[in-house]
């Protein structure tokens, strides 16, 4: 297979090679792939200065990311199977379809898309559970050059119309329900709800998946069926600028808003079939699984784009891990003689407290390589999946990335480097760490801890915040002048090797999701006898992080008191999601804030922790009293 790795020597010489020369490394790697028009330069760029960041990549070249998958791949692989659907009830059927297949129902939603008006550099909302039709929705924007945006379907109303109005989205994809575990969630009642507030939707497309009635705006919604009816499967891809807009996707920081970070075409192109390709060490015939929703960007990136740009078969499931039982994955695995297995932490500690008898009851033979990301893997969930899961044959690639990054930053290559339980290892070729104090001085050489950030573009990179440069260049780049800031802790220890220790901002990851500590506050505070809150992580078992908010409420009654706390859980979910809602809270009567009505969380971290002995310098709070008082007056309420 071109451009892949097969050995740690070539690995270490392909490394060096990046780092002398990154436009000469990426170049020959852009060669493989098919362009209408190749590029005047490979890289232009600046991370500091005028208008900052700029980078481009592939400057003036034109291409479109879809007929690298179809047309390219077509000769090859037309009758090879491309996507495995595998749905949420193991009774029912599940749907493979091969390359030449998912093209031509890629190019009949394009043109039906095209029919209603959508064109090049429109922005279009996805908001559809994990069925095939979210795959066809997302390349048919990419075939006709629209922009889009897919919004994870466990989003509230609230927070849906936020993300849409934000990029000012024409049309919302949707479904009429989504089908998790035994649970059925009404989508497109959640999409009319949001619908009201964004002014810039004229059109829904909805996709008939559960069958539960819904209401249809006449002229407004169609359903899917309706939609593509007659329409014809001839379709030229619109040709792109390597720097257009392919997608934005919304993610969460320490403040304000979630931003929409964008990719742009070529690059992210180049960056998520390079990766796929040498992390997994992806060979002709394997058959891939990723478990995430293609709500995150682990789903874009290697569900969908790495994935078929390589030519893989991949298998995208609709379900939960624990429904019907906590055998599922492994069931499917057995299923589908699954070689590549793609999954989160927190996936892995849930089903390790479940027992092994539901992992060693199915024929685990095919698996070959077992992947993690979103969070850091503690060493015991590290060794069940290594030991158990894996019988000890398989390499594991923990994988450090982010929704900013595009696609595997630090990681091992499957079956070359080799491995520790919880380090991410060594950077790929092409990307540049470096470790820095909080005074922004590189820490060189090995055995070092400090702030992550990376030196260098790469051509996965994220270009712009949606709407507001200048955000990204705050969040991202002025914090170290001429670094891109991850966000992240890190350790480099005595052989080079990387781990990722976790966030340094107020960002909390739960369960892999990022959260920020801003977001959760505003959506307490929406709440009407909620005076003020403070939101922190704490360490959990199965998430990873949860979620800790400390609230300050007006006088309640006795009776408001039993239910403040699942109503403030239920305000989050609105405003949010379920996935925001606070594991625990504590009703307060004051926060501890310095002179300047700054809050500590720093100390509220601490007693999130349950290490209120040692709260470091208190002496800049205003009232030291307030510390006290919420060590000895916890009353806690723990979500059931
Ligand atoms: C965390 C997910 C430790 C990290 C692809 C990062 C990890 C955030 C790892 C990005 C890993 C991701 N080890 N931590 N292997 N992978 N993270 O944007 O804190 O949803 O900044 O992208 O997840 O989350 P995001």
């Amino acid at each position: 297979m071109v451009n892949k790795i097969t050995s740690l020597a070539e690995y270490l010489q392909k490394y060096q090679e990046s780092v002398a020369d990154p436009e000469g490394f990426w170049e020959k790697i852009a060669e493989s792939h098919y362009w209408h028009k190749k590029w005047d330069k490979v890289l232009d760029w600046y991370f500091e200065g005028e208008n900052a960041p700029n980078v481009n990549w592939f400057v003036n070249a034109k291409v479109n990311i879809t007929e690298n998958i179809f047309e390219r791949n077509m000769f090859m692989r037309k009758d090879q199977v491309a996507l495995i659907w595998e749905p949420n009830d193991p009774e029912e059927k599940e749907i493979k379809l091969t390359y030449g297949e998912l093209f031509e129902k890629v190019k009949q939603f394009a043109n039906a898309l095209l029919k209603i008006g959508i064109k090049k550099g429109d922005r279009v909302a996805i908001y559809l559970p994990m069925v095939p039709e979210l795959t066809i929705a997302m390349l048919a924007c990419a075939r006709i050059g629209a922009i889009h945006s897919i919004v994870f379907a466990g989003f509230s109303a609230t927070a849906l119309a936020d993300r849409v109005n934000d990029a000012t989205c024409n049309i919302i994809i949707t479904s009429d329900g989504a089908h998790r575990g035994t649970k059925t969630i009404p989508l497109k009642a959640v999409v009319d709800e949001a619908v009201a507030k964004c002014p810039s939707v004229d059109y829904t497309v909805v996709l008939n998946r559960t069958g539960e009635a819904v209401d249809m705006v006449e002229g407004r919604d169609f359903w899917w069926h309706d939609f593509i009816k007659g329409v014809g499967t001839e379709n030229k891809a619109e040709v792109m600028d390597a720097e257009d807009i392919l997608f934005i996707l919304y993610t969460s920081g320490s403040t304000g808003k979630p931003k929409g970070v964008v990719h742009s075409t070529g690059g992210y192109m180049v960056y998520a079939e390079y990766t796929f390709k040498n992390v997994f060490q992806y060979s002709d015939g394997d058959i891939y699984w990723c478990t995430a929703d293609i709500g995150w960007v682990t789903g874009h990136s290697y569900i969908v784009y790495g994935p078929l740009l390589t030519g893989a078969t991949s298998v995208m499931f609709e379900g939960v891990p624990t429904w019907p039982d906590a055998g599922r994955f492994w069931q499917v695995v057995d299923k589908y003689k699954v070689n590549q297995f793609y999954t989160a932490p927190t996936a892995i500690r849930a089903l390790l407290a479940q027992g092994n008898e539901w992992v060693t009851k199915y024929d685990l033979s095919s698996l070959k390589v077992l992947g993690t990301v979103g969070e850091p893997i503690n060493e015991e969930a590290w060794r069940w999946y290594h030991d158990l899961v894996g019988k000890g044959r398989c390499p594991i690639v923990d994988t450090w990335w982010q929704t900013e990054t595009g696609g595997i930053m630090i990681t091992p290559l499957a079956g070359i480097t080799p491995t520790k339980p919880s380090l991410a290892t060594l950077p790929l070729p092409g990307i540049q760490p470096i470790l820095v104090d909080p005074e922004g001085n590189e820490l060189k050489g090995n055995s070092q801890e400090g702030i992550l950030c990376i030196k260098y573009p790469w051509p996965g990179m994220l270009r712009t915040t949606y709407g507001d440069h200048k955000r990204c260049y705050q969040t991202y780049f002025s914090t170290y002048r001429g670094l891109y800031l991850t966000g992240d802790g890190a350790k480099r220890d005595e052989e080079g090797y990387y781990r990722i220790i976790g966030r340094i901002d107020d960002v909390i990851n739960v369960s892999g999701h990022r959260i920020g500590t801003a977001e959760v506050e505003d959506a307490i505070n929406q709440h009407p006898k909620v005076n003020e809150s403070a939101v922190v992580g704490y360490p959990h078992d199965i998430k990873g992080s949860g979620i800790y908010a400390y609230v300050i409420c007006e006088d309640l009654s006795d009776t408001e008191m039993e239910t403040i706390e699942e109503e403030i859980r239920d305000t989050v979910s609105k405003f949010i999601g379920p996935i925001a809602k606070p594991d625990k809270i504590q009703i307060v009567n004051g926060l501890p804030k310095t002179r300047s009505g700054k809050i500590m969380r720093r100390i509220l971290r601490k007693i999130g922790e349950g290490d209120a002995t040692n709260l470091g310098d208190t002496s800049t709070l205003l009232d030291p009293g307030v510390v006290e008082e919420i060590i000895s007056g916890a009353k806690v309420s723990v979500k059931r």
